[in-house]
């Protein structure tokens, strides 16, 4: 896009989203929640709440248990209540379209929570707070390139929601990662939608079709919960999770540290649950000045390996409402 064209998109998404000169303590949010999938699903809607309460924003959450459907309810639902703003974790990346153009023209600015929508949609939205989920799958195949030291290594993938933008980005990102190595192979993917439940099934059916898991060198997972799922059915397999098959997996919650520290998982990369924390300061300054944010505030990604003391790691984060 030109600097030209860009100036005019970002002044149209100012005029669409009208500013109101309103202060934090007079803003009502709603904020469309995925569900409770993972441990870092609970700690972000747990944050979410502690920002709002900082900021004294009236701040309404609604649960839509994994169903988009659920989600343009509650969408609906907050335009009809007549909102400030508009926070979404969209669960997937498409079928937005309808009700965001509804929201905007009601002039009810939307922000993007921790996952994106397709690029058609762009003008749809004020600004996306999310880290780099290409770059996180990336980090996560480097290390165990790295690890691995050209070593042959198969490995099976347990991806997130089928259509989430941030499985199709971690798993674009981990090929990357690998790409240069010939000797790591991904030789199973599968989805296991993000919950530990159905990591440790689809582990459970990785382990029987790669002979009772002596092919399998390492386990990449797009969450830490679909991990510790892997890791209980590799432990009940007989196998040694962490020193006989690698883990790498993306979010650090309290208990892949946990395992990390008894020896049973290796690396995690690091998604901060502080998502809403930014948003609300870009709402704010939005509708107090007029400011226009950048279209995406990136959070940061930081790997965590064994060598970075994990007991201590766990202490720090095991009350942080994961
Ligand atoms: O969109 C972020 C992802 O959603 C987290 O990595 C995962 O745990 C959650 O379910």
């Amino acid at each position: 896009m030109s600097f030209k064209a860009l100036m005019l998109a970002t002044a149209m998404s100012g005029a669409l989203f009208a500013a109101t000169g309103a202060l934090a303590s007079d803003l009502t949010i709603g904020f469309s929640q995925i569900g409770s999938e993972s441990g870092w699903r609970a700690a972000e809607t747990t944050v979410s709440k502690a920002e709002a309460k900082k900021r004294n924003i009236n701040f309404k959450i609604a649960d839509a248990q994994q169903k988009q459907e659920n989600q343009i309810k509650a969408i609906r639902s907050f335009i009809a209540q007549g909102v400030d703003a508009i926070f979404l974790a969209p669960v997937v990346s498409t079928g937005w379209d309808t009700v965001l153009k509804e929201a905007q023209e009601a002039k009810i600015p939307v922000v993007l929570l921790d996952r994106d929508i397709d690029p058609a949609g762009k003008s749809l939205y004020l600004t996306a707070v999310t880290s780099d989920s290409v770059h996180e799958g990336k980090v996560a195949g480097e290390w165990l390139v790295k690890t691995v030291n050209g070593k042959p290594c198969n490995v099976v993938e347990l991806q997130g929601t089928v259509g989430a933008s941030v499985a199709a980005n971690r798993k674009k990102g981990f090929e990357d990662g690998i790409a240069g190595a010939s000797n790591v192979k991904i030789v199973r993917s599968q989805t296991g939608d993000f919950t530990r439940a159905k990591g440790k099934e689809v582990m459970e059916s990785f382990i029987k079709a790669e002979g009772g898991g002596k092919n399998i060198c390492a386990v990449y997972a797009h969450n830490d919960d679909m991990m510790v799922g892997a890791i209980q059915a590799m432990k009940e397999a007989g196998l040694k999770p962490g020193t006989e098959v690698l883990t790498v997996s993306i979010d650090a919650v309290p208990d892949i540290f946990k395992a990390m520290a008894a020896g049973e998982a290796n690396a995690t990369v690091e998604l901060t649950p502080n998502m809403a924390g930014p948003a609300f300061d870009a709402i704010v300054a939005f509708k107090e000045k007029g400011t226009v944010p950048p279209k995406w505030i990136q959070t940061e990604s930081k790997l965590y390996t064994q060598a970075d003391s994990p007991k201590a790691v766990y202490e720090s984060k095991k009350d942080l409402g994961y």
